[in-house]
């Protein structure tokens, strides 16, 4: 019988919808080969619809995203928007009314891609990113006193719960704990400045290891932890820390990895709807040219698969894009010897005869 899986699928802004055009048609023809249809539902969100209606994301959309298998997201962000808006009321908005805890960043350094940084091989760079998602930095928390002022006070406050914080280090040793991960989680964090943050995640971390005894773990303050993903990646396996550092650590190391045209993350909720997105934005010079790089969405789709159970799709996916990176000289947009649909072509082939 045929599997069905109902993914909600937001191109949203600049080369958006182009990426995902080419995720969606990449799982296609993986659905065909392994006996799945994906039952993609298109939603108009994003700079335009904003321009246009005011609306960024209405509860009844909201809502009908509740009822699906999984989301694409392509990227959001619009040179007539004002920074913030489609960030908070769109992007994270989805994020947190979906409580996506998780977001799931795998750095991999595909064999013939190039890594900025000198001598590192594939073999160093195998990492999983779990960033905390729903909390810290990012609840909006804080305010404005004499706004405009001279004695303005701004405050921003990062809210950790012994909750948040503890489902999502538990992901993470449930992660390092997978046959393909080294069993061993890493805390990115800055105990020795943030006193209670810091506190509440090193306990929580020591606590949760405790129950894990056969994942090995290490502490690393986040600033250190940028040395070690330029000097030896190879140290880290499963990374977990909280959303601000994971948000900053995960671009550097996607750098690491060969850029954003290759870099693809997962929101996920474990018992609900998950998203995923490349990390990449919209890439405002490239829109509409066929210049941007789709591996990112593609991984992402990837992902998405894995989340569904569609382990072997997800396996094509990858050897897809193995078999695409192979080809490319380069990784930039623009720079990829291919356009941007002959690039989802050439992944949907390699994943159909993998
Ligand atoms: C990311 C992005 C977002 C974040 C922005 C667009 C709100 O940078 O997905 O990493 O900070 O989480
Ligand atoms: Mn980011």
């Amino acid at each position: 019988m045929l599997r069905r899986h109902r993914v909600g699928v937001i191109g949203g802004d600049g080369t958006g919808p182009e990426v995902v055009r080419e995720a969606v048609k990449v799982l296609e023809a993986v659905g065909n080969a392994e006996g799945f249809h994906i039952d993609a539902v298109a939603y108009d969100l994003g700079g335009e619809r904003y321009l246009r209606t005011g609306e960024t994301l209405p509860d009844s959309v909201l809502d009908e995203l509740r009822t699906l298998d999984a989301i694409l997201l392509g990227a959001v962000g619009h040179p007539d928007v004002r920074p913030g808006i489609l960030e908070r009321d769109l992007l994270l908005r989805i994020r947190f009314e979906l409580d996506q805890y998780i977001n799931l960043r795998p750095v991999r350094l595909y064999p013939g891609v190039r890594s900025p940084v000198a001598d590192v091989t594939p073999a160093d760079v195998d990492m999983l990113f779990v960033r905390e998602n729903s909390e810290g930095l990012y609840t909006g928390a804080g305010g404005f006193h004499r706004r405009g002022e001279p004695e303005e006070i701004a405050v921003q406050e990062s809210i950790n719960t012994r909750r948040g914080v503890e489902r999502c280090v538990t992901f993470a040793f449930e992660q390092a704990g997978r046959p393909d991960r080294r069993a061993h989680v890493t805390l990115a964090h800055k105990t020795n400045v943030l006193n209670y943050a810091g506190d509440l995640w090193q306990r929580t971390f020591t606590e949760v290891a405790e129950t894990h005894p056969g994942v090995g773990t290490a502490y690393v303050h986040v600033d250190a932890a940028c040395i070690y993903l330029l000097e030896d990646p190879g140290r880290f396996d499963v990374i977990v820390t909280d959303n601000i550092f994971g948000d900053i650590l995960t671009d550097l190391a996607a750098t690491v990895q060969g850029g954003m045209g290759v870099a693809a993350g997962a929101n996920l909720n474990p018992g609900g709807v998950s998203m995923f997105e490349p990390i990449g934005g919209t890439a405002p010079d490239h829109t509409g040219k066929g210049t941007i790089n789709p591996i990112a969405a593609i991984a992402a789709a990837g992902l998405l698969l894995e989340t569904l159970g569609e382990t072997a799709g997800a396996a094509r996916v990858d050897a897809g894009i193995r078999l695409a990176v192979s080809k490319m000289p380069s990784m930039r947009a623009g720079e990829m010897g291919a356009t941007t649909s002959e690039v989802g072509d050439l992944v949907a082939e390699g994943a159909l005869n993998a």
